[in-house]
């Protein structure tokens, strides 16, 4: 049985000041899949994740998230319906603690329980261990942990992960892509990554979508996924 569609995206169009960048983006995630956005640098996928959150406004097309329009809602409706944005380049609060910056993320959906920190520390242990750490002091690796366990802390259906990988050590990358993974097999979580790392993107993704110049230009599929080369060519569109 084929699970319901959780997001997509049809004829979107979002830009800066005027410049159109994304040109028309249609897309579809179903519940519980691990979807990559794919492409080289500056072809949108930072803008496609700013404009699925809400943090920059769509100027043509429509956002559907679980069956309702929210293309007109201001972002933190949308991380209210219970979509998570993790940053290109992680924006934890530096000078505030671990647990400060978790307290941050659980206001975002009302409260988090002990059992929701309980459930983070458990994915993220060193979390737990850095607790009272300033996070401006953590690792690239860490502060990537913590942004994530900062949106996992209020039970989001669908992350959005804005390359994960960038700056982090090879060996943290492929733990952080096996704790998401984990996450999704016990959370049930949507999980929509932008990712340029061959080798989190072959670990992470049952599919991908890859952009070029502010459109979707080709899907591929798990099958495809075993073709490193073909993935390595797509990233070099
Ligand atoms: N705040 C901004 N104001 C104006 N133009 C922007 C802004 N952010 C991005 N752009 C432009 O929009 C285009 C798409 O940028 P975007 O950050 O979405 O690309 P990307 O695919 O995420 O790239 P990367 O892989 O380098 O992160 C680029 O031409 C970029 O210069
Ligand atoms: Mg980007």
């Amino acid at each position: 049985m084929r699970r319901e569609v959780l997001l997509s995206t049809a004829g979107l169009r979002a830009g800066y000041g005027g410049k159109p960048i994304l040109q028309g983006v249609d897309l579809e995630v179903r519940e519980g899949e691990i979807v990559a956005v794919i492409g080289r640098n500056g072809v949108g996928k930072s803008t496609l994740m700013r404009a699925l959150i809400g943090l920059l406004p769509a100027t043509g097309g429509a956002i559907v998230f679980k069956g309702e329009s929210v293309e007109a809602l201001p972002a933190h409706k949308r991380a209210t319906l219970g979509i998570g944005y993790v940053p290109q380049g992680r924006d934890v609060f530096p000078r505030m603690s671990v647990e400060e910056n978790l307290k941050v993320g659980e206001s975002i959906r009302g409260s988090a329980t002990a059992a929701d920190y309980e459930r983070v520390f458990a994915s993220f242990p060193i979390l737990k261990e850095r607790r009272a750490q300033r996070a401006g002091t953590l690792s690239g690796g860490q502060q990537q942990q913590l942004a994530i366990g900062r949106v996992m802390i209020s039970s989001p259906q669908l992350v959005l992960l804005d390359e994960p990988s960038e700056g982090i050590q090879p060996s943290i990358v492929q733990d952080i892509a096996r704790t998401m993974m984990e996450i999704n097999r016990s959370t049930g979580v949507t999980i929509v990554f932008v990712e340029q790392n061959l080798d989190m993107i072959r670990t992470m993704a049952q599919r991908c979508y890859v952009m070029d110049k502010g459109r979707i230009v080709a899907a591929i599929d798990a099958h495809e996924l075993d073709n490193r080369e073909a993935i390595r060519r797509y990233l070099a569109v």
